[in-house]
């Protein structure tokens, strides 16, 4: 079944369902993403900080020789940290479709508000290794590189990652092109009502990542909850035949929410593509929405939690 899409500001549309590449090893995102084209993906989600880009691009390479359109499959990526001078934000875009071996990307976004020190490696760390050295570039010159690479036809739509909602509020304020989407956290464990309904004011359409609660994030503590073992996850998904991950994954896209699960099984792959042939009802829908524990997995409050522009402090 055909993956629905959903309309940006910008004009262009989304698919629904993307595949995750963060964590994915080289030597076996190249095949996760033929993979999962194959199996009718159509949306691929990618960043420079995951290091695995150039794989990735030798694989859009083959494919969009002869076996489909560049216009068929929405391609992101994302600037990070340590690009955010308006400069070095310039020459990001231009490293990135390089890696990618594309002529434009779908959609960027800023990967995080922070800006690390430029120049050097991708996570500068202070010398006891606990915290990262900060730049002061402000992500609004950021944007004003990348408004300019849509301009120049490198990018077809802006976009923020784990900004908050008054970041969100600044960044409008002062740019000539608004961002479409906003890509955070987002699972049945941790909602994000607030900043969806934010979101939703805005016209920024949301993308949910680490969809499953990653069951392998670095980032978790042991102990820590499982979304795939939840009860009430569990007996829906034994309702439909269905696993609990593609409940978890459906619960998402029939909220208007993008979902972008990583995988590089291929069982998983096929699997988290089946979604659209099945809809939880409403008294399913409330059930899940019952589970939020506003839990974040990926809490980076000890690492970067002095930051000017850490965006965890907020409210939402
Ligand atoms: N913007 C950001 O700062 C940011 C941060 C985090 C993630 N992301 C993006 O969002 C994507 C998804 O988030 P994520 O990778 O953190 O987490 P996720 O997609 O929630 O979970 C991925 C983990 O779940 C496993 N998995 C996948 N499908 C499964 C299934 N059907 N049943 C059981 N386990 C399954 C995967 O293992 P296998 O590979 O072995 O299947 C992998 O260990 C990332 O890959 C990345 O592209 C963005």
């Amino acid at each position: 079944m055909a993956t629905p899409s959903i309309q940006l500001s910008s004009g262009h549309s989304i698919p629904a369902l993307g595949l995750g590449t963060w964590l994915s090893k080289p030597g076996e995102v190249g095949q996760a993403v033929d993979m999962a084209l194959k199996a009718g993906y159509r949306h691929i989600d990618c960043a420079h900080a995951y290091g695995n880009q150039k794989e990735i691009g030798e694989v859009f390479a083959k494919v969009f020789d002869g076996q489909l359109e560049r216009s068929d499959v929405f391609i992101t990526s994302k600037i990070w940290n340590t690009f955010h001078s308006y400069e070095k934000a310039k020459e990001a875009v231009d490293i990135i479709l390089g890696e990618l071996q594309l002529d434009y990307v779908d959609l960027m976004l800023i990967h995080w508000p922070m800006g690390y020190e430029e120049g050097g490696e991708l996570f500068p760390r202070t010398a006891d290794g606990a915290k990262m050295r900060y730049s002061k570039e402000d992500y609004l010159d950021t944007w004003k590189a990348l408004e300019d690479a849509v301009n120049d036809g490198k990018i077809r739509s802006l976009g923020l990652s784990n900004f908050n909602h008054k970041q969100i509020e600044r960044l409008i304020g002062h740019s000539r092109i608004k961002p479409t989407v906003l890509q955070v956290e987002l699972h049945p464990y941790f909602q994000q009502k607030k900043l969806r309904d934010f979101c939703k004011k805005h016209h920024i359409v949301v993308i949910a990542y680490s969809p499953l609660g990653n069951p392998t994030n670095p980032f978790r503590k042991t102990g820590d909850p499982s979304i795939l073992t939840d009860e009430v996850v569990l007996k829906i998904a034994e309702r439909y035949g269905k696993s609990p991950a593609q409940v978890a994954l459906r619960w998402a896209t029939q909220n208007g929410i993008v979902v972008i699960p990583k995988s590089t099984s291929e069982h998983r792959i096929k699997e988290n593509g089946a979604l659209f042939d099945f809809e939880l009802s409403h008294g399913e829908l409330a059930e899940i929405d019952g589970l939020d524990k506003n839990w974040r997995i990926l809490d980076l409050t000890q690492r970067d939690g002095d930051h000017p522009h850490f965006p965890f402090l907020e409210e939402f």
